[in-house]
C-alpha cells in the first residue's frame, strides 16, 4: 500500500528537515508529533502522509528516482501541517491527531508563528531538490501556487459558514482546500521524475482524489468515531460548516438552515433531518464518483502494472478509511 510503502523514508526526512533550535524548535515539533510541548521526544509523526507518499509515487511510477523527490514530497507535508495548524484556530477545532491542537497548547499568537515557521520551512527545504534549475523552479512555482489556492479554499470554507453554499459551491471550494495540494503531489512527482508534460493529468487526477478525500472527511466529521478520527465528533455542525452532507441536505430540506443556527442545536434531530434526506448516502455517491474520475484519469498516465495495483488500493483505503 502507499501509505505504508513510502513512511519510514518520509518520517526520516521530516524528522531531519524539522529540526531546529531556539523558540521554534517546539512551535514546529510539537504539530508533526516529534516532540512534547516541554520539549520532550512525542509520540512520532501521526499524521498519514498521504500527500508527500503521492509525490513519491507519482515519481516512482513514471519511472523517477524516489530520492530526487524525496526534499519535495517533506515541503508538501510541511505546508499541510501549516494549513491544519491555522486551520485548527480558523475552525475552533481543539484536538488534532489525537492530542490537544498546536493553538490550545501554546495559544493562538504562538500556534499562528508555528505555522508561520512550518510554511517557510517548507518553502526553503523544496529549494534543496538536486534537479536540474528548470525543474527545481517549476517544483516551487507549484508549490506556491497549490499553497495559494489551497488557503483560497480556507478563505472560500470560512466565508461559507452558515450561509447557503449549495453542492456546487462546496465542490468548488473543497477542490482548492483540498484537491490543490493533492494535485500539487502528482504534479510534484512528475516534475521530479522529468515529467512535465504529464502535468495536466496530473494535477486534475490529484484534485479528484482531494475532492473524494475531502467529502470522506466530512462524512467522518459527523458520523466518524473521535477514537479513530483523532477529533472530537460534532464540531462541524457547531461552526455551522458547510460540508458535503450538510450542503446536500441543505438543499433538499430548506428547514434545516434555522435549526442549524439555533444558538443550542439540537444535534440528535440534525442527525434525523440528515438521514431523513438521505445525506449520507449522497455524500458516499459523491465520493465515489470522483474515485471513479481519478481512476479514469490514471489511464492518461504512463505506469506500470505494480503502480496500478498499488493505486487500486489507496483507492479502496480513501472510500473506506475510518481516520
Ligand atoms: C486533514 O488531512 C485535513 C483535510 C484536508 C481533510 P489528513 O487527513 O491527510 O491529515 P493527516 O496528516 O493524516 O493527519
Ligand atoms: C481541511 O479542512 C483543509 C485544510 C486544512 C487546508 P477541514 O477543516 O475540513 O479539515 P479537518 O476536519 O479540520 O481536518
Ligand atoms: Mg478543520
Ligand atoms: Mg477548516
Amino acid at each position: 500500500m502507499i501509505l505504508e510503502r513510502y513512511r519510514p523514508l518520509i518520517a526520516g526526512a521530516l524528522g531531519k528537515a524539522a529540526r531546529l533550535d531556539g523558540a521554534l524548535s517546539v512551535l514546529v515539533g510539537y504539530p508533526l508529533g516529534l516532540t512534547e510541548a516541554d520539549g520532550s521526544p512525542g509520540p512520532g509523526p501521526s499524521g498519514k502522509f498521504l500527500r508527500p507518499s503521492l509525490v513519491l509515487f507519482a515519481c516512482e511510477a513514471m519511472g523517477g528516482e524516489v530520492e530526487k523527490a524525496l526534499p519535495l514530497a517533506v515541503a508538501l507535508e510541511l505546508v499541510h501541517n501549516f494549513s491544519l495548524v491555522h486551520d485548527d484556530i480558523q475552525d475552533r477545532d481543539e484536538f488534532r491527531r489525537g492530542r490537544p491542537a498546536a493553538w490550545k497548547v501554546f495559544g493562538e499568537g504562538q500556534a499562528i508563528n508555528a505555522g508561520d515557521a512550518l510554511l517557510v520551512l517548507a518553502l526553503r527545504i523544496a529549494l534543496s531538490a538536486e534537479l536540474p534549475d528548470s525543474a527545481r523552479l517549476s517544483a516551487q512555482e507549484t508549490l506556491l501556487s497549490a499553497t495559494l489556492r489551497m488557503i483560497e479554499g480556507q478563505a472560500l470554507d470560512l466565508a461559507a459558514e452558515g450561509k447557503a453554499l449549495g453542492v456546487e459551491g462546496y465542490l468548488s471550494l473543497a477542490r482548492r482546500k483540498t484537491g490543490a495540494l493533492l494535485g500539487c503531489a502528482f504534479v510534484l512527482g512528475a516534475i521530479a521524475a522529468g515529467r512535465p508534460d504529464l502535468r495536466e493529468p496530473s494535477q486534475t487526477l490529484g484534485e479528484e482524489l482531494g475532492l473524494a478525500f475531502q467529502i470522506r472527511d466530512d462524512i467522518l466529521g459527523i458520523w466518524g468515531d473521535p477514537a479513530k478520527t483523532g477529533k472530537p465528533v460534532g464540531s462541524d455542525l457547531l461552526r455551522k460548516k458547510r460540508s458535503f452532507p450538510i450542503s446536500f441536505a441543505l438543499g433538499r430540506d430548506p428547514g434545516l438552515s434555522s435549526l442549524l443556527s439555533e444558538p443550542e442545536r439540537n444535534g440528535e434531530e440534525i442527525l434525523r433531518r440528515l438521514a431523513q434526506v438521505g445525506a449520507k448516502a449522497a455524500a458516499e455517491e459523491e465520493l465515489r464518483r470522483h474515485l471513479g474520475e481519478a481512476e479514469r484519469l490514471s489511464w492518461e498516465l504512463p505506469w506500470p502494472e505494480w503502480a496500478r495495483t498499488e493505486f487500486q488500493e489507496l483507492l479502496g483505503f480513501l472510500a473506506q478509511r475510518e481516520a
